[in-house]
């Protein structure tokens, strides 16, 4: 008999085999109770260290409390007083007055500073923090380029253990696409917390090998730029044939917002819905022909591998 399933985000189960990825259940098949954001990470206690509070951090922090993370539960370190002052307002519950009392303060420490700060964080951490607080804290990386076992080794400490997550921008409104990939020391229980902290924001969060996170760097980190920058383009077009400037972006907007739904949702090669779309000579195969004649596909996929590249160097 076929069976209807519904799709939740938010609450995850109380129980379950392996960490999935994506977390999805039927409610018609699955009975277990539900558990919150808040009770859940209430019952675990685990408090959050944001080393670093700029826009990645912050958007992870509004994902984490949107999903229901109590604020007391969320400590963060910036450089400036006036970022400090930001992060309180979005409801970082803890101020810590410097990084070595954040790390000392927290289970789970974020290393959300930019790439090019993180050797000197991670100096000063080495230099400040007793080597046996370190080994008990659970690093994690969103910085572009840096490896698990590099971070472990500037730690210094004896078995750190270091995972790396690449999230993006929108976890903030609980739409995470990113992955992570998990250094030497971790074990199978500090994958599932991080699992299930990113999977009460919603949306996907993929295990990859690490040779892969550059890739997931440029893809989801990097992507939603390129996604910006083609919607302005969209716009500037439609602005060009005369359309109101607020309308053209609103509709290029919704328009992108709704081929991403249908897509999702029928499941198709990305090809195939294209060619739903492009008529025998009709308008919008005029259209993609121009697009593949100003070398669009190409410079798309440039722009992934200039930034795979960059991440790289850093
Ligand atoms: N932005 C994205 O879309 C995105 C996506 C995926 C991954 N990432 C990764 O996320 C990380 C942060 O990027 P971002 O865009 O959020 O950068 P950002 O906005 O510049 O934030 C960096 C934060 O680090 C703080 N900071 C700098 N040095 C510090 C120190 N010594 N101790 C404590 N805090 C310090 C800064 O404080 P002040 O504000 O006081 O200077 C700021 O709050 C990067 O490694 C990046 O690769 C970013």
């Amino acid at each position: 008999m076929k069976t209807t399933t519904t799709t939740l985000w938010v609450c995850i189960p109380t129980t379950w085999n392996k960490p999935p990825s994506v977390i999805k259940r039927s409610m018609k098949k699955d009975k277990r109770p539900f558990r919150t954001a808040a009770t859940l990470q209430s019952e675990t206690q685990q408090r959050l260290g944001f080393l670093g509070c700029g826009h990645m951090a912050k958007a992870i922090i509004r994902g984490f409390i949107v999903a229901g993370i109590p604020s007391d539960l969320i400590y963060a370190t910036t450089k400036t007083p006036s970022s400090a002052q930001k992060a309180k307002q979005l409801g970082v519950g803890h101020i810590a007055s410097d990084n070595q009392s954040l790390v000392s303060s927290c289970d789970m420490v974020f290393l959300a500073v930019k790439p090019q700060s993180l050797d000197q964080v991670l100096k000063q951490l080495k230099e400040t923090v007793d080597t046996k607080v370190l080994s008990e804290k659970l690093f994690i990386s969103i910085a572009a380029g840096k490896t698990c076992d590099q971070i472990a080794a500037q730690l210094g400490a004896s078995h750190p253990r270091v995972m790396r997550v690449m999230p993006n921008l929108p976890v903030a409104v609980g739409h995470l696409a990113g992955a992570y990939c998990a250094g030497a020391n971790v074990q199978e229980k500090d994958i599932e917390r991080v699992v299930q902290l990113f999977s009460l924001v919603g949306g996907v969060l993929e295990p990859v090998t690490e040779e892969c996170m550059e890739a997931v760097t440029a893809l989801c980190g990097s992507g939603p730029a390129f996604v910006y920058m083609f919607l302005e383009a969209l716009a500037d077009g439609a602005v060009r044939q005369g359309l109101d400037r607020k309308v053209a972006n609103q509709l290029a907007l919704e328009m992108v917002y709704g081929a991403c739904k249908l897509a999702k949702n029928d499941n198709l090669h990305f090809a195939q819905l294209r060619n739903q779309v492009e008529s025998p000579a009709g308008t919008t195969v005029y259209g993609t022909s121009a697009l593949e004649n100003g070398q669009f596909r190409k410079a798309v996929i440039n722009a992934i591998q200039e930034a795979v590249l960059r991440a790289k160097q850093l």
